[in-house]
């Protein structure tokens, strides 16, 4: 992250964890060797960041997964389709380890990382330049007074509909009530977005190319929902 800013201390406040357990050798020698590689930082100079030169050949298309965890989504995302360029937001360090062991195991060389807080970067991505953004199983926050920490609101909508190309999809998943009632209520209300949902198992079962997350998989909150917001076609002028 040679051209990164430093962060900055009136940018927007990360409140997870950005350390776990102590990691093991293998995965801290992932942490110095193959994280500078892969990482992207925030261009110094301002403007746009410059997707194509990111990755080592030509890439037909880009995706952005934020907050993903221990990576397992992306990392299949990414297997299932080598010609996009995927960039994943993380604070967690050990999530970010887990995804530098997979990207090492099957020789992955489509997925570039973000180590931070995603609204950092946001306002750097071009517009119009992904076709996909994912957002899954967000840290709910539930409380009404921490409402305002919750990912899944209107300035970051308006930032992903900038980045998502025309007819681009945004997915979303949840299995908090109250974040589920969040993202629908926010992506509802978004006049970039409409949610093409037309029967419960539109939103109750997952489609065959969104494998399960480890969220998912603790069902920690309840059934979790699969929510897919279509970026609408921007008018011309
Ligand atoms: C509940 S976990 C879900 C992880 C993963 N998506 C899954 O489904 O297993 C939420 C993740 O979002 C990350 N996160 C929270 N706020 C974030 C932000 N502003 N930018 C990027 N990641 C964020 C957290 O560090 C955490 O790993």
């Amino acid at each position: 992250m040679s051209d990164d800013l430093p962060p900055d201390a009136t940018g927007p406040r990360f409140y997870g964890r950005r350390h776990g357990r102590r990691l093991r050798a293998g995965r801290a020698r992932l942490l110095e060797t193959l994280l500078p590689a892969l990482s992207v930082g925030i261009p110094a100079a301002g403007g746009d960041l410059d997707l194509p030169p990111l990755f080592p050949r030509p890439m037909a298309g880009y995706a952005l997964e934020i907050g993903f965890g221990a990576g397992e989504h992306l990392a299949w995302q990414a297997r299932a389709n080598p010609d996009i360029g995927f960039l994943g937001c993380e604070p967690f360090v050990n999530g970010i380890t887990t995804l530098l062991a997979e990207v090492e195991t099957h020789g992955l060389d489509n997925i570039r990382i973000f180590p931070d807080d995603a609204r950092l970067i946001l306002p750097a991505l071009p517009t119009a330049g992904m076709g996909r953004c994912f957002i899954l199983f967000p840290d709910p926050w539930p409380k009404r007074r921490h409402r305002d920490r919750r990912i899944v609101n209107p300035s970051v909508l308006d930032e992903i509909a900038r980045i998502l190309a025309d007819g681009g999809a945004l997915r979303l998943a949840s299995d908090h009530p109250v974040m589920v009632d969040g993202m629908l209520m926010h992506g509802r209300a978004h006049p970039a977005f409409v949610w093409e949902a037309e029967r419960a198992a539109d939103w109750r079962q997952r489609p065959a190319d969104w494998p399960p997350t480890r969220y998912e998989a603790k069902a920690l909150h309840g059934r979790p929902v699969f929510l897919t917001f279509r970026r609408i076609v921007r008018q011309q002028g």
